[in-house]
């Protein structure tokens, strides 16, 4: 420990040298933490941009066709601990670098829909406007996993317009139904990376699929009666 600061600690110090003490302090302690903010900052801000472009859509979407197609948005950056065991597990370099260049979901964006055609006509949307760049897409909708997941995903990159500087920031956007979402959100919480033995594996997992099956057809259902209506 820095002498200077144990002296604080116990005391030793008068007002001035305390006073300097505490301002070195606190300048290391910024220089340490603020470029940790400002990476953070860049994905808050990616956030804000595509949740406000679905939101922009919900609204016109719902003076077109009289009802909102998105529920409801969740978004969350990706926890230090979540970052650090996907590194990890991916045998990465543990930088702000190696984050930003190979960890695409810092920023995530979940956009919970009411119908499965809502999740296609929104995505298409906002991959049509011009400052959207596709990185990835995954339709678990038309490929489920094995498990029975079902989710649109798309890897994208957002311009955010800073003070002096324009930057590309990645972001993982989420496209689900409620019924998607119901499953998803039950299953992570029972199983999803939990390291659970494989004899509790297999004696759930048939019944997840199953229900995972089941919800779909009501999504199925729910669309077909909609269909109907609108004839
Ligand atoms: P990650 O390393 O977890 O990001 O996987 P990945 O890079 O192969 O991406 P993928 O698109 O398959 O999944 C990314 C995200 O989708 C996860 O972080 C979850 O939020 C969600 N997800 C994917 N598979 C499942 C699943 O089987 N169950 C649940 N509940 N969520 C899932
Ligand atoms: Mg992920």
């Amino acid at each position: 420990m820095d002498n200077k600061f144990k002296q604080k600690l116990i005391g030793q110090l008068n007002d001035k040298e305390t006073e300097m003490n505490e301002a070195e302090f606190l300048s290391n302690l910024e220089a340490d933490i603020l470029p940790l903010q400002q990476f953070i900052t860049y994905y808050k801000c990616a956030i804000m941009e595509i949740e406000t472009k679905f939101r922009v859509l919900n609204e016109q979407f719902s003076i077109n066709s009289e009802s909102n197609p998105i529920e409801f948005i969740q978004s969350r950056i990706k926890s230090y601990g979540s970052i650090y065991r996907k590194l990890m597990a991916k045998e990465l370099p543990r930088t702000l670098s190696s984050i930003e260049e190979n960890i695409s979901d810092i920023a995530g964006i979940r956009v919970v829909c009411s119908f499965v055609q809502d999740i296609y006509r929104l995505a298409n949307c906002f991959l049509q406007q011009d400052d959207i760049t596709l990185i990835e897409k995954k339709d678990y909708i038309c490929n489920p996993k094995a498990n029975g997941y079902r989710s649109l995903h798309l890897i994208v990159a957002v311009p955010i317009f800073l003070e002096n500087e324009k930057r590309m920031v990645k972001a993982e956007v989420q496209l689900r139904t409620i019924a998607m979402d119901f499953w998803a959100s039950l299953e992570h919480k029972l199983r999803y990376k939990k390291g659970l033995p494989q004899e509790t594996l297999d004696l759930v997992t048939d019944d997840l699929k199953k229900c995972a099956d089941q919800s779909a057809e009501w999504d199925m259902r729910m669309q077909n009666i909609k269909n109907l209506i609108e004839q």
